[in-house]
């Protein structure tokens, strides 16, 4: 392991790292820009949100200019719905790639807002593939939109983003990435992958803190979306109007949280940008996920479909364990971790993203291997069904 890497401070308040997929640990330098208060309609606020946006397009490095970023207030789920509301057209069609929590969540916005949409649901974790997208729309062609999940933080699968943008353009149809929890540390540039709108948040691999999301968007398809939103406060063509116009959020903005953003965004930029902010992340996962098997963890993906961004762990089998007094343990120990999402088996989740390294991350399964001997586990293995449900994903 490389020692050139320097340590990041621990949290200085004391409390405890957050191995979560958001709201995540900060650093300090970006709590400290919050102590501030910015007037709304004051130049320099504008002048933040000006930035905000700059900052923000020049991550997926957009050098025609085709695209603009769109903040909205709100948490991740508020951007998906304005993003989503404001570019479907009511008579639209969507096919919604599922594969756990968020994808779901998906569908369920896309039946509040009333507009046509069928799902290929893979269950849990097993990932969306760009022949059967293709088939999909081969067989049916009112569907006019895809939506991709990119990591599916319920997981932590990484979802094969090229092969289905490359689908879905085969096809004449658009994609919309919900790239909430990749975005920032998982390449998304648009020479690379073509994508009508991505959507993410303050609270995620930028490391803010939360109370608002945005939309890097196509400005021509912003042009051509006015008047498609169900909703007033989550129009985002007419935020984006007003920004354009005025420099100004149309209502009150998060301008503590735009304060964090930018301190959070300069930080992002002096570590080496998404690459390097990646590369960080993978390490976490890389040292985690060794040192948890070899306390005899299993992870429920295999190499592959693993993001560095968060892990699922199958719970061991031994009647000893208990998630929620490892819960107790391990925040005990200074570390807060995840439930699981799954709905077959029993896991828990370990994040990897935020203001820590790879030497919190060995104090991270240092503390599971504490943990595991006051609860009296001897053996950290899952049970036979979990990992016959993780030889279903190989197969
Ligand atoms: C992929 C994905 N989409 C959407 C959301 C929803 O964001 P929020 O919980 O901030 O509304 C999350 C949250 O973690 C997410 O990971």
């Amino acid at each position: 392991m490389s020692a050139s890497f320097p340590r990041i401070d621990p949290p200085k308040m004391g409390e405890p790292y957050l191995l979560t997929p958001g709201p995540l640990t900060t650093s300090y330098p970006v709590k400290q820009a919050m102590l501030r208060d910015f007037g709304s309609w004051d130049d320099d606020f504008r002048a933040m949100t000006a930035r905000l946006r700059a900052g923000l397009l020049e991550l997926i490095e957009d050098r025609e200019g085709a695209f603009d970023c769109v903040p909205m207030q709100g948490s991740g789920t508020f951007a998906v719905e304005s993003m989503l509301g404001s570019f479907i057209a009511p008579d639209g069609k969507v096919l919604v790639l599922s594969n756990g929590a968020y994808g779901k969540r998906t569908a369920e916005i896309m039946r509040y807002l009333g507009r046509a949409h069928m799902v290929i649901d893979k269950g849990d974790y097993m990932p969306p593939r760009g022949d059967e997208v293709a088939q999909a729309l081969a067989a049916d062609p009112a569907i006019t939109d895809v939506v991709l999940v990119h990591c599916e933080t319920s997981s932590g699968i990484l979802n094969p983003v090229e092969e289905i943008s490359e689908a879905v353009y085969r096809a004449g149809r658009r994609l919309f990435i919900d790239s909430m929890s990749a975005f920032g540390a998982i390449d998304l540039k648009v020479s690379d992958i073509r994508y009508e709108a991505l959507v993410s948040s303050a609270n995620k691999c930028i490391e803010g803190v939360p109370g608002f999301g945005f939309v890097l968007a196509r400005k021509s398809l912003l042009a051509a979306s006015r008047g498609n939103c169900h909703s007033l406060s989550l129009d985002l063509v007419a935020q984006w109007e007003a920004m354009e116009k005025t420099g100004q959020w149309r209502f009150t903005p998060p301008t503590h949280v735009v304060a964090a953003f930018l301190a959070a965004l300069a930080a992002h930029r002096a570590e080496g940008g998404v690459a390097a902010r990646g590369a960080r992340y993978q390490r976490n996962r890389d040292v985690m996920v060794a040192g948890m098997r070899a306390l005899g963890f299993e992870t429920l993906l295999k190499e592959r479909w693993l993001s560095p961004i968060i892990v699922t762990f199958f719970c061991p089998a031994d009647p000893a364990f208990s998630f929620t007094k490892f819960y107790a343990l391990m925040k005990a120990r200074g570390f807060i971790i995840y439930p699981g999402k799954l709905t077959v088996v029993d896991s828990f989740r370990i994040g990897c993203i935020g203001q820590m390294d790879e030497y919190v991350m060995r104090d991270v399964v240092a503390a599971a291997r504490d943990a595991l001997q006051e609860m009296g586990v001897q053996d950290a293995a899952p049970p036979a069904a979990a990992l016959a449900e993780r030889a279903r994903l190989a197969a």
